[in-house]
This record gives C-alpha cells, structure tokens and sequence, in this order.
C-alpha cells in the first residue's frame, strides 16, 4: 500500500505555451492519510492525475503498490480507488446501486459480489436510504459520497482523492472524516483538499505544494508547532508584506492574526493570543504571489479581490 514519487516532473504545452505544472516532486508515503494542500494552480490534481495513471509524467518515476505508473498501468489501476471532481461518472438515469453494479462488473465482480458490496458500501457512506433512488436526484453532496463507495468497490489498498469533502455539509464531513479513518487503518490515503479543518483533523502527514514544488511536509502537529503562537491585532496600517495576515477590516481599520515571532514590525491594540492553527501555518508558509489575494482599498467599500 505503498505511494512513492521520485522526482516527478510535468510539463503541458497548449498552443506553444509550456506550464511546468509538477517540477521535481520527491516523497514516500505507505499507510495513513497523507494531505496534499496548497493553491490553486499548485498541481495538486495534476499529482493524483499522474499516480492514477491518467496522465503521465513528463520526467521521473512514480510507483503505486510498487508498481511503476509509467510500466504496469494496469497493475497500478488494480491497487487504486480515484475521487476526482468529475461529475460525469455516472449514469444519470440508473439508481445509485445500479450504477455500482456497472462499474463493479466493470472492475471485474460478479452481479451478485457487486450488489451486495454496492450496497454495503452505500450504507456505509451514508447512503443507505437512497440505494433505489436514481442518480439525477442526488444533491451534490451525495454525488460524492457514491463517488467514494464507486472507488472502494474492489477494496484496493491505495485510495486517491481530489478535494473529496467539495460540497459537503458540516454533518456529511464529519461522516466523510470517520470513513476515511476506518479505512487509513489498513490503507494509503493520498487526499487534496482546500479544507484545512479536514485535514488538520485527519492527517498523519501534510504536504503543502506550490507552483509544483513540495514546500514542506511534516504532521499537523509539527507544522502548526513549528509556527508557535498567533496574535491578533487591531492596527491603522497594513505593513509590506503583512497583506496575507488581515482577516478582517473596515474603514478605519484592520485586524490581523500574525506569528508571534514576526509580529515585530506591526503595532497596535493586541486581541488575542492563541496556539497557531493549520489554516495560520498554511497562510504563513506560502508566498501571497501564487494566491488570489485581497486587495485592500480604503474607503472603496472595502476589499475586492485581486489577482
Ligand atoms: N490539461 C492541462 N493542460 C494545460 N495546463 C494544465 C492542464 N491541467 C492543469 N494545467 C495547469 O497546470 C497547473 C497545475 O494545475 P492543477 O490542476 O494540477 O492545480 P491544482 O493544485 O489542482 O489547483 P486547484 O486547487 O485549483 O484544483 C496550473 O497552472 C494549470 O493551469
Ligand atoms: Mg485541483
């Protein structure tokens, strides 16, 4: 149930343009859940495109369950259960269960193997009053808990999500956090997501990426550690560089939550002072340049957003 990348690279030329969407990405990962986090544009999808065997890499190896994605495509599909964003998966017309069986036999169940583990699959992400139901009346939420049931269909040992809790109620996400711990006990859970209470909550291991590269990586605790402590501030003026930090303003002024150690240069009326959360180690960790970012404008009614 091992993940492992050595030095993957990847390029996408379109119309002469060349994106270096992954440039050198180097970890090794065998059970528990591993977070891939960072912005948008950052290669996250392009990573699990690469060791789901839908693209492949430009440069450098990947192995899934030891096998190479590059080599044994197939072996390698075998060993993966895939979330991605798609919502073209399934048959609109067809039950919830129908669908299963089609893909279960697709994955090489017999009829009977992928109604029964189609319908304890359903129950167990939280589906089980819709088994009957067809799949066009599914809210989104419910889209992707079939989505997850679909990739556990063959029990494989590696499972690989791309923002999985997109459109999930709080109730739902909670459910979604219990799956995904259940099934880490015997499994390799690669997940992106841009929900850091998720992640802080479920991760043995976080890799934060940006422009293609592994910033850095360690458990939330050590991330959220290596900041230290936060304060929250009310100041006139928003120093170079400390844009990131605002979380909320008006006309006359602004409140910022900074790491202490930095907090030299900003000064104002102190609110608060707390142990550093993810969410503050991944503001402080990435540079603004890569994010849409709030661009601050005074008496223009407030913020807009900036790229
Ligand atoms: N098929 C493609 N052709 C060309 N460029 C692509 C393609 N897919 C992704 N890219 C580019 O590669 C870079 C990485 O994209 P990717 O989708 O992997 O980012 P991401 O981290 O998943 O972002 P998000 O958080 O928005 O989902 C981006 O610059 C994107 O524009
Ligand atoms: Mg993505």
């Amino acid at each position: 149930m091992s993940v492992e990348c050595r030095d993957v690279q990847k390029i996408y030329k379109i119309k002469g343009r060349t994106i270096e969407a992954l440039k050198g990405i180097t970890f090794s990962v065998k059970g528990g859940v591993t977070s891939i986090v960072g912005p948008n544009g950052a290669g996250k999808t392009t990573l699990i495109k690469i060791l789901s065997t839908l693209i492949i890499p430009t440069k450098g190896e990947a192995y899934v369950n030891g096998y190479s994605v590059i080599s044994d495509e197939k072996k390698v599909r075998e060993s993966i259960g895939l979330v991605t964003v798609s919502d073209r998966l399934f048959y609109f017309r067809l039950t919830g269960l129908e669908n299963l069986i089609f893909y279960g036999i697709l994955d090489g169940l017999s009829i009977s193997e992928a109604r029964e583990r189609g319908k304890d699959l359903m129950e167990m992400v939280g589906l089980g009053d819709w088994i009957n139901v067809p799949y066009m009346k599914y809210s989104t939420g419910m889209q992707r808990k079939l989505a997850l049931a679909r990739a556990l269909l063959t029990d494989p040992p590696v499972i690989l999500l791309d923002e999985p809790t997109l459109g999930l109620d709080p109730v739902s996400s909670r459910s979604f956090r219990e799956t995904i711990r259940y099934l880490s006990r015997n499994k390799s859970i690669l997940m992106t997501s841009h929900n850091m209470r998720d992640v802080e909550e479920l991760s043995n291991n976080i890799m934060v990426i940006s422009s293609g590269k592994i910033v850095t990586q360690g458990s939330p605790k050590e991330l959220v550690n290596s900041l230290g402590t936060v304060m929250e501030l009310r100041i006139k003026e928003v120093p170079k560089g400390y844009e990131k930090y605002v979380i909320s303003s008006n006309e006359r002024e602004y409140v910022v939550r900074v790491p202490k150690r930095i907090v030299g240069q900003v000064e104002g009326e102190i609110i608060k002072e707390e142990q550093a959360t993810l969410e503050d180690f991944y503001v402080h960790a990435l540079d603004t340049i890569n994010q849409p970012r709030w661009e601050i404008e005074r008496g223009r009614g407030g913020r807009r957003w900036g790229f």
